[in-house]
């Protein structure tokens, strides 16, 4: 999502966080597992030949099957049920006539709503055989999740977060993104807190069990500035370098965290 700043008039304040009961849980449980069996279903699709529409249409088709609805179709007017991400493509890269071929890197990110709650999730997949550079940002953009997920746990902040991502992904020579966050997620597609994707340890919002939300790192090659294209969704690397991201939905529990969108546990 697009970050706005929780600062107002100087003061920070503190976001309206909605805390899932144990009924909530168990439908965020179901619809991040849909959306986590959406990306494997599509896995084996991501190959050269392969057009974006065609990803588009497979997963629309697999949501709808299991009685969900792809919550990025119409959302602000978004015109495809997923997004697909490709290459220089930062986030929102809209399904078309584009072709993949082989070398490309592709995010493909789902978000189901199903029994009224939402499920997000992302991976960069390799199109065949990719090049360093490629096969660099999407371990990359991998490990910075990784990292942020394992700075999860009681009493963390979101600051914690942001500075775990950040540290890892400039120590590889990357840059993060910062117009883009992740964020709180439940009965709305998008809620608060804003998750951003660097930060400072100890600051920000105290995570409490019963919060679900998104990390959801974008990762650029090069220099972190971005570019909205004029169709109003694709964001690009202003530097046309490549860029990659990851996303899981997650729950935070009394000891740690559930990753609500993985199917074996891991990230
Ligand atoms: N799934 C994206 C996220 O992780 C949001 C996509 S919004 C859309 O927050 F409208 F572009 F689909
Ligand atoms: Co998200
Ligand atoms: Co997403």
């Amino acid at each position: 999502m697009r970050d706005s700043s929780g600062i107002m008039g100087g003061l920070a304040v503190a976001p309206m966080v909605h805390i899932k009961n144990s009924e909530e849980i168990e439908r965020m449980r179901a619809t991040c597992k849909l959306a986590g069996q959406v990306l494997e279903m599509i896995a084996p699709h991501v190959q050269p030949g392969v057009s974006t529409d065609r990803l588009n249409s497979l997963c629309h088709e697999y949501i709808c099957d299991h009685g969900a609805i792809p919550s990025p179709l119409n959302y602000y007017g978004f015109p495809k049920s997923i997004c697909t991400s490709v290459n220089e493509v930062v986030c929102h890269g809209i399904p078309g006539k584009q072709v993949l071929r082989e070398g490309d890197i592709v995010n493909v990110d789902i978000t189901t709503k199903l029994d009224g709650y939402h499920g997000d999730t992302s991976r960069t997949f390799r199109v065949g055989e990719v090049s360093e550079r490629s096969d660099k940002i999407a371990r990359v953009a991998h490990e910075a999740l990784v990292r942020g997920i394992a700075a999860v746990k009681p009493g963390a902040t979101l600051g914690d977060i942001g500075h775990a991502v950040q540290s890892y992904a400039e120590s590889e020579g990357c840059s993060v993104v910062r117009e883009y966050c992740g964020h709180g997620i439940g009965r709305e597609f998008h809620e608060e807190p804003q998750v951003l994707h660097y930060g400072k340890p100890g600051r920000g919002f105290r995570l409490r069990p019963g919060m679900t939300f998104t990390i959801e790192p974008m990762i650029n090659l090069g220099k972190p500035d971005i570019r909205l294209l004029k169709d109003n969704w694709t964001v690009v690397t202003r530097d046309g370098s490549l860029s990659g991201q990851y996303e899981h939905t997650l729950l935070i529990t009394d000891h740690g965290c559930e990753i609500l969108t993985s199917l074996d546990g891991t990230v």
